[in-house]
């Protein structure tokens, strides 16, 4: 089996919020949950440099557009490291293998009889790159940038889309699974059912971009070339992963489901490429009812939540804090309210808790003993696995969760330190302990993708091996040990953050 996953390329006018973040977070839990199942994973993220308002930011800062791309991408290479995000690419648009496979692939569609010229003339958002029709604008202005749309009025190479609807109808038909949640399937299937409007991949004004290659005084239209990103870097990439990874599964926002769900499968069956594998469309993260993004200004900077929480905290907030696919309202209270609550209470005591109690009853020695595990272990693998199939991400860290919660429970109930004092209570003893032990194993290893610093620091404090493989969780994963030492916290408190304050 194979994983390859993307996540959307980003604008580089300006530096990453916590909205990036959220889906670089949510596409390497998922890469790394892939993995410990033994696939071979592929994770591309990157940056789109091509934009217009790429190119405009660059000229305020009186620099040319690459000299300003390659002074703000450090910026974003920083993210997905800071993060602890496990891609294996990072792409720029401004790479040159990504130049050659977008010439390539557009000379394809062009040579399919897929491109003619004609002018265009209407409103454009320079935030969404995009023509609007009238409807789609209020009192002039994009309602996702509140921006007035300006009057474009171009001769342009347009792409025959119209000429995919039955086509993609089709492959919406045969697979019912192509995006999801459904109700973003139902959205995408009714605008193709609408009708499609072909659409210009060039621009004649504009010099920053990817020469179109049989009129090169024309650049492709930045949605034309960011798309390709996806196929582009698998070219050129160290190894032989185009054979190997295409097709992939696309992350991203309903900001730009269109693009993804529409006119890139019908751009790859122009150019002779199978469709991608499939969609997620995940919602918004929304500070006080608003978007957040940089033209709205409400942005929360995800390095610095790292600075005061660790990426742990972070990445656990971000899978937790809205239900992965619906649009959600955050709060800054609500990182410290889950760090305490949830990671500090519910899981970093259980684990100080455990050790402590195996080191002062069983002089730091864990034995093996049968039976069944009290908090449904065997079920908890099955159970995440098809939650994350379906890009539950924030489903399958609540059955992590219950179990977390079922361990605190059992140690209430079965009161270990009463055990303790009643020499006749020793096999009882030795089974709470090592069924505590044993659920803290599965629990490690099921929660590593979300968690991958704290994942083996808890398997450590157990004396347990440090081998993530998939079909290791279930009853009995935990081995007799030796040396368990009363762990240190793992999520110590955290006084006055700066993000939040
Ligand atoms: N460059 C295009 C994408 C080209 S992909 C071939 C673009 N860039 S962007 O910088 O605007 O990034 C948009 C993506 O960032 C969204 O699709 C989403 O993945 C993420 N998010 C940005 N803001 C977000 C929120 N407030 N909430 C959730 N995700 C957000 O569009």
């Amino acid at each position: 089996m194979r994983f390859y996953v993307t996540t959307p390329i980003y604008y580089v006018n300006s530096t990453p919020h916590i909205g990036h973040a959220y889906t670089t977070i949510a596409a390497d839990i998922l890469t790394r949950h892939h993995r410990q199942r033994g696939e071979e994973t592929f994770f591309l993220t990157g940056v789109d440099e091509h934009a217009d308002k790429v190119a405009r930011v660059a000229a305020e800062q009186g620099l040319e557009p690459k000299e300003y791309a390659d002074r703000i991408v450090v910026a974003w290479q920083e993210l997905p490291k800071r993060l602890n995000a496990s891609n294996d690419f990072f792409i720029r648009t401004s790479d040159e293998g990504h130049h050659r496979f977008v010439q390539q692939f557009l000379q394809r569609i062009y040579d399919n009889g897929d491109v003619y010229e004609d002018v265009y003339a209407g409103f454009y958002c320079y935030g969404c790159e995009e023509f609007k029709t009238p409807d789609e604008l209020v009192d002039g202005k994009c309602p996702i940038h509140d921006t007035v749309a300006e009057w474009l009025e171009e001769k342009n190479y347009f792409f025959r889309l119209s000429a995919y609807q039955e086509k993609l109808l089709q492959l919406y038909d045969e697979r019912p699974d192509f995006v999801l949640p459904h109700f973003r399937y139902n959205e995408a299937r009714s605008f193709i059912e609408g009708g499609l409007r072909d659409f210009s991949i060039s621009r004649a004004t504009q010099t920053w971009g990817v020469p179109i290659p049989w009129d090169p005084k024309q650049v492709a239209y930045v949605w034309a070339d960011a798309l390709v990103n996806y196929l582009s870097a698998l070219s050129y990439a160290p190894g032989e992963n185009l054979e190997r990874f295409w097709p992939g599964v696309h992350l991203l926002a309903k900001d730009i489901l269109r693009f993804h769900c529409v006119y890139w499968p019908a751009l790859l069956l122009a150019a002779g490429y199978e469709p991608p594998k499939q969609l997620f469309v995940h919602g918004y993260l929304n500070l006080d009812d608003r978007k957040i993004s940089k033209s709205l200004g409400n942005i929360i900077d995800p390095l610095d939540l790292i600075d005061d929480y660790g990426v742990d905290p972070v990445r656990f907030w971000a899978a937790r804090t809205v239900s992965f696919g619906q649009d959600g309202n955050v709060t800054l209270a609500s990182v410290q309210e889950r760090y305490e609550r949830e990671l500090a209470n519910d899981l970093g005591n259980l684990v100080s808790r455990t050790t402590a109690m195996i080191a002062r009853y069983r002089g730091v020695t864990l034995a093996k003993v049968g039976g069944e595990s009290p908090v449904a272990l065997d079920a908890l693998r099955g159970d995440v696995a098809e939650r994350l199939d379906v890009f539950d991400i924030t489903g399958a860290l609540e059955a992590i969760w219950n179990v977390v919660r079922r361990l605190n429970q059992y140690v209430e109930s079965t009161a270990p330190w009463q055990l303790a004092k009643d020499e006749s209570r020793a096999a009882e003893l030795d089974a709470v302990l090592y069924n505590l032990a044993d659920g803290l194993t599965g629990v490690a290893i099921a929660v590593a993708p979300y968690l991958p610093e704290t994942s083996p620091r808890i398997l450590t404090a157990l004396a347990q091996s440090l081998d993530l493989a998939w079909d290791r969780i279930g009853a009995g994963v935990a081995e007799a040990a030796e040396g368990i030492e009363p762990a240190p916290p793992l999520f110590p408190r955290v006084e006055l953050p700066t993000a939040a304050s």
